[in-house]
């Protein structure tokens, strides 16, 4: 059997604390057998090697490793995704599909983040814990499937339970083995290890020398209550590694990125999907813009199509990821194809569209995707990008700009004061 130092190596996994070290050793024992294990722990803790782990120490390590992230595929998606679709099954199943449990059988399948799984996809996947049984959406032709299941979940799945929006029969199935990950600030030791690797790695990457933390500084890194764990670790040694100009990073500079508020609190584990990994509330409000920003844009590049074309059903078809993007997969049949929908839409389109008015919204579209790959950046780093990138694209003109932010001209101009451009 490999030992678990080997394992740390091979799968780029730093800490010596012995919890995390148990976590593995349990991962090294339940990988030969088929048993379903649940891997707990807050976001940020490290959970995906475990999985990893498991199937690359297991007799299945040359079939497929499939890891699905349930909270992120749509309800309506969902089931198709996981066991497959006949041909016709819903509007848009042009051809029969197969799901990943289809497609990664002899394998494993990791669900990450399981406590998001709608109540219906819960009751088809017990089945295929059960005795391995499923039926494609849309078949009634029972198929088989040999897959090992490892589901990882942060605490929420008690809530869940208790709120009976998880099945508890199936979380008793999935959790034959737990393995907890705990969070980091319970494995200190391995703090200051975590950041030195990733210091040393981010110097690298933007060949600059690597930063040093002062004693101090150490100290208050690991009474730091790092509720995003290490992947927010991650995040404040990059962040110092690009901006911090003198590398030997005292405590006063250290806890300038650092967020204000429960520095050296207890441990109060809140639980919400996306809290740990926004350090504040104004981040979260943040993002939750950007989203409605997105959205927004989505629906103004749609409601276009719909003035250019007037013909529903085609702009339907080419818009079908678009729709399902704002609307939900679920929705599309009962919302989308309504015809009340396109009385409205075709009365819009009277009215004169030109143009560049039809290029500027598509650009906002595309805008729109940029801004979702940034969600790593601190908030001044995001407006100032925004900003930046707007005047780029409207070569300067402000006015432009301005109402592609949705914001006025006037405070464009502070903006642009303030980030001194
Ligand atoms: N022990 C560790 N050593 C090095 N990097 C780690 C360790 N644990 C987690 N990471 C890194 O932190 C990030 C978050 O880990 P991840 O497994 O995605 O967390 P979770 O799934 O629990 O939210 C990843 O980039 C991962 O590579
Ligand atoms: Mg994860």
């Amino acid at each position: 059997m490999e030992s678990i130092q080997a394992i740390k190596q091979r799968f780029g996994i730093i800490g010596n604390a012995p919890s995390l070290n148990r976590a593995i050793e349990k991962a090294i024992q339940v990988a030969p057998t088929d048993i379903s294990v649940l891997v707990t722990g807050e976001s940020g803790v490290g959970k995906e090697s475990i999985p990893k782990i498991i199937h690359q120490l297991s007799h299945r390590k040359h079939n497929k490793y499939i890891a699905v992230n349930c909270g992120a595929i749509p309800e309506g998606t969902i089931d198709s995704e996981l066991f497959g679709h006949e041909k016709g099954a819903f509007t848009g199943a042009t051809q029969t599909r197969q799901g990943y449990f289809e497609v990664a059988d002899g394998g494993t399948i990791f669900l990450d983040e399981v406590g998001e799984l709608p109540l219906t996809t819960q009751v088809r996947l017990l089945r295929i814990l059960e005795n391995g049984e499923f039926l494609k959406v849309g078949s009634s032709k029972v198929q088989k499937t040999n897959v090992r299941i490892v589901a990882a979940t942060n605490v929420n799945i008690f809530e869940a339970i208790d709120k009976e929006k998880f099945r508890e029969d199936l979380y008793y199935r999935l959790s034959t083995v737990d393995i907890h990950i705990p969070p980091l600030r319970e494995r200190q030791e391995d703090i200051h290890l975590l950041f030195r690797k990733f210091a040393s790695d981010f110097a690298l990457k933007y060949k600059m020398p690597t930063v040093k933390l002062t004693d101090n500084a150490v100290q208050a890194l690991t009474k730091h209550r790092w509720s995003g764990n290490i992947r927010q670790l991650r995040n404040i040694a990059e962040q110092l590694s690009v901006l911090e100009q003198n590398r030997t990073i005292t405590a006063d500079t250290l806890s300038s990125y650092l967020p204000k508020s429960g520095t050296n609190l207890p441990a109060v584990i809140k639980t919400s999907k996306s809290e740990s990994d926004f350090s504040s509330e104004r981040e979260i409000l943040y993002k939750v813009l950007f989203d409605m920003k997105a959205d927004l844009n989505d629906l103004k590049k749609l409601t276009m199509e719909l003035m250019k074309n007037g013909d529903t059903k085609d702009v339907e078809k080419d818009n079908k990821t678009l729709i399902q993007k704002i609307y939900g997969k679920n929705k599309e049949e009962e919302t989308i194809y309504e015809t009340p929908q396109e009385s409205e839409v075709l009365s819009i389109a009277e009215h004169a569209v030109d143009q560049d008015e039809i290029i500027d919204v598509q650009d906002k579209y595309h805008f729109a995707e940029d801004i979702e790959e940034e969600e790593t950046l601190s908030l001044h780093d995001k407006e100032l990008e925004l900003i930046k990138k707007s005047l780029e694209r409207h070569n300067g003109k402000r006015k432009l700009a301005a109402a592609e932010l949705g914001i006025s001209e006037r405070t464009l101009y502070r903006k642009i004061k303030q980030y001194d451009l």
